[in-house]
């Protein structure tokens, strides 16, 4: 609708001063409903027009001709609009009944987009920060295909670096085969846990465990064995995890991939003499911010070594138009330095390189930490989260067909929405009975808003066409309806802002919006709108589906 208005504006303009995308970008959105319905500000135009913008605002207003436009009200520099509301219906639910899901759909770009996400430690538990990133990067994805990109989904698995020399030390001197077999993060864990407080006394310990994992670099089949095995064992816990938030990789090369791979960035940093020694380490030096340590006195790599050599891996393998690293703000520093050092090796493309960081998950507004005896697994969580979303049902639903299946959804996606309605910088609070809410912000009121249209629809016997039968609807109706037209919008700004919040908001406040006009109106009243309120209920219910999904969150049809 945005596109439409600017080229309605742009002919009204006496000849072209500014791009169409600069008008849209202008469009507001009154504060008040009674001021109109989109206004153009036309303060900015001052300049090129050479006259004020309450002038300006009064001869662009009279040139306004255009079916979609009812009225035209100018108001000091602004022109406010009053849209055609018959027009727009017709329009916006042509749009949705023709599309169906794909409605908001853009352009396919023929563009890579590889999102670094998720990415846990093996041989620890999957905390809340690797949630985090997994929801949000997840969402980002699907975010990005609903904008025509092509998604690479890479989960850089921490399966490498100095953690995993103690660990193998540690279970050499206290270990047991069949206890790690049976619950191998949490007695991995156990076992480094214990190395750390053994360390404090014996200094000797970390001696040890360098050369454990100096032993593991030079590839020493005994360690290696280890290592594969705390590998899988990892790993196989962690697909359980994506398995219930039906979440999918396309490669797990994680860090121990770029093993082979990481000398030749070494190399290229000594051709072009950027790598400086200092006590024995190899560093680059680098501007406004500490330098960046590419190996160690032991010629040992880290962790940033891995991430370089995995950029220019990528960067040959996909040639990327973005690649977004979806990770804790606490690694702000660590991700400025990397994409510094590529940028000062030549390479343009560092710039399409971007941290998307978030803030951390609180309970009672303390950080939930995995450490210091406070764990709190995640497997533990969101079974709760489905128990509870299970009594519920119990309480409200019992005869609910397929009670597991809807319980699963729910206590899932109500995890799910709890992160991704804040944005993402922002701390945010983990509380269950708040999260499960059915008339709160949460997923479960989206999710229930959609399952009740289902209800309706199949009251109804509606069975949907691509024939637009819209008139006049109420007025209510009005404001449901420019809801579903933002909808494309969203999609773009979402992407464009890199912020899945947007979407969240968006799916709250039209559930919100269609439920206010659900308990003013009697949808199932035979009388010749009755078709149209259908395919209205049809459209909302279908938009509101996308959204959560697009959030990785499932509808059920009733709950
Ligand atoms: N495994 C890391 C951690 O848990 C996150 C990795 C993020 N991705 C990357 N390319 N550095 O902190």
């Amino acid at each position: 609708m945005y596109k439409k208005i600017a080229s309605i504006i742009q002919d009204a303009l006496p000849h072209k001063l500014i791009t169409n995308t600069e008008i849209e970008q202008l469009l507001e959105r009154p504060k008040y409903q009674h001021l109109g319905d989109i206004a153009f500000p036309c303060f900015t135009l001052a300049k090129s027009f050479k006259k004020a913008p309450d002038i300006i605002a009064i001869e662009i207003g009279n040139n306004i001709k255009s079916d979609f436009i009812q009225e035209v009200h100018v108001v000091g520099g602004y022109i406010n609009l009053f849209l055609n509301k018959l027009q727009v219906t017709r329009d916006v639910m042509a749009k949705i009944m023709i599309a169906h899901e794909l409605y908001g759909q853009q352009e396919i770009q023929q563009k890579n987009i590889v999102i670094d996400f998720s990415s846990p430690n093996i041989a620890k538990p999957f905390s809340m920060g690797h949630l985090r990133s997994t929801v949000i990067g997840n969402a980002l994805a699907n975010i990005a295909e609903k904008n025509g990109y092509n998604v690479i989904r890479v989960n850089h698995l921490g399966d490498w670096g100095t953690q995993f020399g103690k660990l193998l030390v540690a279970f050499q001197l206290w270990g047991e085969k069949e206890r790690v077999q049976q619950s191998p993060i949490e007695e991995l864990l156990k076992l480094y846990v214990k190395f750390h407080d053994e360390a404090e006394t014996n200094k000797s310990l970390n001696e040890e465990a360098r050369s454990a994992f100096k032993a593991l670099e030079d590839n020493d089949p005994q360690a290696m064995a280890l290592w594969t095995w705390f590998k899988s064992a990892s790993l196989q816990e962690f697909k359980q995890i994506y398995e219930q938030l039906h979440i999918q990789f396309d490669t797990y090369e994680g860090e121990a991939f770029y093993n082979e791979k990481m000398q030749s960035v070494v190399d290229e940093l000594k051709k072009k003499q950027l790598l400086t020694e200092s006590d024995g380490a190899n560093v680059v030096e680098l501007e406004d911010m500490p330098p960046c340590l590419i190996t160690k006195q032991d010629g040992a790599t880290l962790y940033a070594t891995r991430d370089l050599a995995a950029a220019f891996y990528r960067q040959a393998q996909y040639e990327p138009s973005q690649v977004f690293y979806v990770v804790g703000n606490e690694q702000t520093l660590h991700f400025k330095q990397v994409f510094q050092v590529i940028s000062k090796m030549g390479y343009p493309w560092s710039g399409n390189l971007k941290h998307v960081p978030f803030g951390m998950m609180l309970k009672d507004g303390k950080k939930m930490s995995t450490r210091k005896g406070r764990v709190i697994l995640l497997k533990d969580v969101l079974k709760e989260a489905v128990e509870t979303a299970s009594r519920n049902i119990e309480e409200k639903n019992p005869t609910l067909n397929n009670k597991q299946n809807v319980a699963d959804q729910v206590g899932i996606g109500a995890v799910i929405f709890n992160d991704l309605k804040n944005f993402r910088l922002n701390d945010i609070e983990f509380s269950l009975p708040q999260m499960l809410n059915f008339e709160g912000e949460t997923g479960p009121y989206v999710q229930y808003t959609h399952a009740r249209i289902h209800s309706i629809l199949e009251k109804a016997k509606y069975t949907s066409s691509n024939e637009v039968t819209v008139m006049e609807l109420e007025n209510s109706a009005w404001e449901v309806i420019k809801l579903l037209q933002q909808y494309p919008q969203v999609i773009t700004d979402s992407f464009e802002q890199v912020d899945p919040s947007l979407i969240a908001k968006y799916v709250l406040q039209l559930a919100r919006i269609f439920n206010k006009y659900y308990a003013n109106t009697k949808i199932l009243v035979e009388d010749e709108q009755l078709e149209s309120r259908l395919q209205l209920c049809f459209a909302v219910a279908t938009v509101l589906k996308d959204g959560l999904k697009l959030l990785g969150i499932k509808s059920p049809e009733s709950m």
